[in-house]
Order: C-alpha cells, then structure tokens, then sequence
C-alpha cells in the first residue's frame, strides 16, 4: 500500500529522516465470511449470496485472534464477503478492540443501516472502507446489483454524520476509469477524509475478468490527476488521505512526478520511498479466509500456505519452506524479466506476484501490471 498523502506532506514540509522500524508482524485482512449481497465483477473472494460450508466458527476465530495477539499482530482488517453479514460481527468486533489491536471495517456499505449504525459507532472502528466503484449506475453495474450505489452512499452518510472516520476505495479498471474525476468530487463534497484507489488484481473473478483492467495510459491519467488533487488540496490546507494498493510502481511514478515538480526534493522523496521498500505481501500483509486458510496476500487465494484450524497463524507465517514465501520474504526478491533489470526495485519491490503468477505461472516473472515506460524504469536520478 502506497501512503501518497504521507509523501506529498513530505514534499511541502520535508522531515528528518530516521532510521526505519521493522514491524514485529504483519497486518491481517480477515475474510470473515464469504457470503456477500452482491457478485461485483471484480471480486477476488468470488463471493454471492450463498452459504460457504466450512467456515471458522467464532470460537475458532477467537483461538486465532488470542494467537495474533500474542505474535504481535498489529492491525486487524475485518473483511469479507460482506462482513456485516456474519452474525458475530460486532461481538468479534468488541473482542478485537478490546484486545487492543487496531480494527478496521471493509464493508460494501450496502449493510449499515440507521438499525445497526449505533452499534457500529459503539464499536469504535478506528476506520471504516466503504466501496464505491463508480457514480450510479457505473457501481451498479460493476458491483451487478441495482440500486447498490445509493445504499452504500446512504450507509457513508450514516457513518459521516456519526463521525466516524470513513473512506472511499476504488478499483480501478476500464468499466469505471471515467468516473474517477466525479468521485473526487463526491469525496469533496461529502467532506470525506479518505480516498483509496486500487488497482485490478488477478485474484478470483477479477482474473476472470482482468482483459478489463485499465489501460496503461488510463492509469497514468488516473494517478496524475491524483497526485494533483492531493498536492494541490494539501496546499489549500485539506489534509486528505490518499492510498493506493496493488501496484506499487505507483511510487515509482510518483518520484518522477515529483522530480518534474520539486527537483531540489527529489532525493529527499527517493530516501524516503526506499526507507518504505514497496510491495509488503508475504512480510508486511497477511491474509486469513473464511475457511482458516493462510495466504500472502487477499490475492493469493489459490495458494495456501497453511490452515489456522491445523496449525498457528505465528507458525504458518514464519515457517519459509514454501518457496514462494521464501522469495516473498527475500531481499531482494528473486525477480525476473523487466522487474529484475528496473532501477527502482527497492522502491516497488516487484509490484504483484499474482499478476506475474497468473500470467505466467511463474512468481517472480514481471508485473504485467507495470505502467512505466522503459525510461521510467532506468536510472534518472
Ligand atoms: C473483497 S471486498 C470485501 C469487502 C466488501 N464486500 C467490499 O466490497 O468492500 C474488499 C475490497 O477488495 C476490493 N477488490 C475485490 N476484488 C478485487 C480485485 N480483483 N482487485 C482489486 N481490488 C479488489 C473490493 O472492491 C473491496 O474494496
Ligand atoms: S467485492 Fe465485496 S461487495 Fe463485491 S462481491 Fe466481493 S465481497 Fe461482495
């Protein structure tokens, strides 16, 4: 995940550099429950209306909870599937924060509603993502259920007037690049803190579907106009979050921006990007699924690297026998093609195994998803 507004602080307000800390564990993205009120077109997790077998019970997710805790898991993201459709939610919600972990919501928003909104601000969530791939009729589209639009602006409004901190994530891909200019404005207008865009990546139906990924040039226009809506809110004195994942040449696009921009700050940033170190799958990021399997990342869904019903969450992440973990947890990673010969590997880190993987079967193949030009990737500064 790349923390764009964090560096264009940087750049208006340049801090001293100190020396990076490794966290003790990962972050955790928890799909809690497959199941899911809506088939968006895109969804790693492939998820419908339907009952998954198999799931961890709440039992089951509490023994893992107690485990993550003691491994020094930081951070925990509550996911699905429509995670407000797991009947202990809020109870498993309650345990996390009390744990004293930081607790996230990604939720389709369709499901918060004033009946539940109490409890969800009871809870506490430190941040709540709310999907919206589009305005209207472009979400309903592409998250394939009418009407789904309103709901999930109707469940940010019920978060916005409790105050609770909400954001916005949008996946980019062809079918909704068009909107991103309106959604920038919708943010605006709602006074709405926080902006993630991610990438397509190449995880359930969104490999099914990845011919509708963006194109390069549409990426870059969408990036631009980010990077200029961010600096030039900063600069009016909107301090807004913006976040990008799944592709983490967005960094690497971001330095040349701002070399064009701020010469004099270009190294200033290129310390800093390098001191952050790019794509964290496997080290950083973590993923459990419904069923209890372990994954690197959300994306890595069709390979497993354990199961928490078999073995420890702690075991499973540190044990480097798989191979795949073993070059995730590598540094520098054992890359391939394009990614091997690109000057800012240790700002990206080889971007997204799974596109490569899906595209190649080979992990460590180049991210076709790399929007860079040949000269981007060659030593500029
Ligand atoms: C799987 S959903 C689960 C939470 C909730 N149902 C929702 O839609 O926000 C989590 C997030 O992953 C995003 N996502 C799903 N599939 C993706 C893909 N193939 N590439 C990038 N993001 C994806 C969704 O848009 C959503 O923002
Ligand atoms: S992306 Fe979220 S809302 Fe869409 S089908 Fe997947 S889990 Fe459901």
């Amino acid at each position: 995940m790349f923390r764009l507004s964090q560096y264009m602080r940087e750049l208006l307000h340049p801090t001293p550099i100190k020396p990076a800390r490794k966290p003790a564990a990962p972050v955790v993205i928890w799909n809690l429950i497959r199941r899911c009120n809506l088939t968006c077109k895109h969804c790693y997790t492939t998820s419908a209306d339907i009952d998954f077998p198999g799931e961890l019970t709440t039992q089951e997710i509490y023994t893992v909870m107690d485990d993550l805790k003691a491994f020094k898991v930081p951070v925990l993201i509550l996911s699905g599937g429509e995670p407000l459709l797991h009947p202990d939610i809020f109870s498993i919600s309650r345990r996390a924060k009390a744990m004293g972990f930081y607790v996230a919501l990604s939720s389709n928003g369709t499901k918060i509603s004033r009946d539940n909104i109490d409890e969800i601000a009871a809870i506490n969530y430190q941040y709540i993502g709310v999907s919206l791939d589009g305005i209207k009729d472009t979400h309903d589209r592409f998250r394939r259920v009418k009407g789904s639009f309103d709901e999930a602006l109707r469940g940010v409004h019920l978060c916005l007037d409790k105050d609770i901190k909400v954001g916005i994530r949008f996946t980019l891909t062809q079918d909704n690049a068009g909107d991103f200019p309106a959604l920038l404005r919708l943010m605006d207008d709602n006074n709405i803190d926080k902006f993630y865009l991610s990438h397509l990546n190449y995880g359930g139906r969104g490999n099914k579907n990845r011919k509708d990924d963006a194109h390069f040039e549409m990426t870059r226009q969408a990036m631009d106009l980010m990077f200029e809506t961010c600096y030039d809110w900063l600069k009016a004195g909107q301090d807004r979050e913006f976040v990008t994942g799944n592709n983490d040449a967005d960094a690497v696009y971001f330095l040349h921006w701002a070399t064009r921009k701020f010469p004099d700050k270009a190294s200033h940033i290129k310390a800093r990007l390098e001191q952050w170190g790019g794509n964290a799958s496997g080290v950083n990021v973590a993923n459990i699924d419904n069923l209890g399997n372990v994954h690197p990342d959300t994306f890595w869904w069709h390979y497993d690297l354990g199961n928490v019903k078999k073995r420890p969450f702690s075991e499973i992440w540190t044990d480097t026998s798989d191979p795949l973990m073993a070059g995730l947890k590598q540094n520098p990673r054992p890359l391939q093609g394009r990614c091997a010969t690109c000057h800012y590997q240790n700002i990206c880190n080889g971007n997204t195994r799974v596109r490569a993987e899906q595209t190649t079967k080979n992990f460590w193949a180049e991210d076709p998803g790399c929007y860079l030009t040949c000269a981007e990737i060659e030593p500029a500064l």
